[in-house]
């Protein structure tokens, strides 16, 4: 990978120290130049005679994303965010009384909400799989929660507020033996770690464009495995996910798309096209180790600074590095990094509420790494953290 390169086309690099990227990352003067120019257009053509016009660069995301995860074009779904590709997977699941959804301790707050709407409104349970000794997810505790009432695994891969990576093929493959459906939250995972549907046998996969992908705020997507699009039907379908036949029918599209709904944000779209494509040309395998070098050679650094705790877990640590300091909160350490001109981000307990509240956490600071920091920014970062501890 050539660094410098990708950092000269990243204008976001010449202003700050990005350390915010699983909030959300820069994105390249490409992808941006694709949106100006469509917005541009839009406004002098016309709305629906300049989508007609990019006809084929639209569809080009959908062979990008299908290219990113090892899927079919036809099994991905464009949405607004992850949590409208997540929402609209899960709940068109049937779920009916006593069905048991088996999460995990990490699970992002808005998917464990989608939890409990669903115990109120159909029922069902919600298990909560424990961790070993190192923080991973405890795969003979998973086996073993597994029973004729169990309707749906729902993982989250990498989480918001921690370092560590959730062992989705293991999981999948204990999915696919046991028949049950599987649903992964990619969200922060997509863009760091390399992702091959076939290999972590989801039924399901959901992630958002702004974070690793690189793509534009506004923009997330979704794996429908072919099967799951034949077995499952949103509550969103509208004139574009379905066909009204006649005064009583309807038939709904076979393809992802079932998923969708008509209006989209076609600037957004065009620009997480160019940035998959963009993505597409590196190799993931790299991009993944290059995140994981940087980010331990930041872990490396801050483990010794005293007044430092590092709190990650897990035996595959990723791009997401949290701690806490003596005598300053989270928030303070982010406006005095912020102040010198470096990106981070709190991780609230009410974010993974689980996770937080068993390891006794109310907030952490997260630093978060791409492929396009470099070890000097990192230098310059844990600088900045001795000098603000030391006061
Ligand atoms: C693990 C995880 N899942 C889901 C989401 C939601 O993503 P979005 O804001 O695009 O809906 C986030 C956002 O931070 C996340 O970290």
């Amino acid at each position: 990978m050539n660094i410098d390169q990708l950092r000269k086309n990243t204008p976001g690099c010449n202003n700050v120290l990005h350390l915010n990227n699983a909030g959300a990352s820069l994105v390249s003067q490409s992808t941006l130049d694709v949106q100006l120019q469509y917005l541009q257009e839009e406004a002098q053509y016309g709305g629906y005679e300049t989508a007609f016009k990019y006809a084929d660069k639209i569809e080009s995301l959908y062979s990008e994303l299908g290219k990113l995860i090892n899927a079919s074009p036809s099994e991905i779904a464009t949405t607004d965010s992850a949590t409208t590709a997540w929402e609209r997977a899960f709940f068109s699941i049937p779920f009916k009384n006593g069905d048991e959804i088996i999460s995990d301790t990490t699970a992002y707050a808005s998917n464990y909400i989608a939890y409990l709407q669903a115990e109120r409104r159909f029922g069902t349970k919600t298990i909560v799989i424990g961790v070993d000794a190192t923080g991973d997810l405890d795969l003979n505790e998973l086996g073993n929660s597994i029973s004729n009432k169990t309707k749906l695994i729902s993982i989250t891969h990498i989480p918001t507020n921690n370092g560590i990576v959730n062992p989705a093929e293991e999981i999948g493959s204990i999915a696919s033996r046991h028949n049950i459906y599987y649903l992964l939250d990619a969200c922060q995972s997509a863009g760091q770690y390399p992702l091959d549907v076939q290999k972590i046998k989801c039924d399901f996969l959901t992630a958002t464009g702004r974070k690793y992908l690189r793509g534009p705020r506004g923009t997330g997507f979704l794996f429908a495995r072919t099967k799951s699009i034949k077995d499952f039907e949103p509550f969103n379908l509208d004139l574009h996910s379905a066909e009204w036949t006649a005064k009583d029918s309807y038939k709904p599209r076979d393809d992802a798309r079932k998923f969708e709904t008509w209006e989209s944000n076609i600037a957004a779209k065009l620009g997480l096209a160019n940035a998959i494509s963009e993505l597409n040309a590196l190799d993931s395998g790299q991009v993944w180790s290059r995140i994981v070098q940087l980010a331990n050679y930041m872990r490396d650094q801050l483990t010794l600074i005293e007044k430092i705790q590092l709190h990650d877990m897990g035996k595959t640590k990723c791009g997401i590095i949290t701690f806490n300091a003596d005598r300053i909160t989270p928030y303070q350490l982010k406006e005095s990094l912020h102040s010198e001109g470096i990106n981070t981000s709190v991780s609230v307990k009410s974010g993974t509420l689980i996770d937080m509240k068993r390891r006794n956490l109310d907030a952490v600071l997260r630093a978060s790494v791409h492929y396009y920091n470099t070890h000097e920014e990192i230098d310059t970062f844990v600088r900045s953290i001795k000098k603000i501890v030391a006061k």
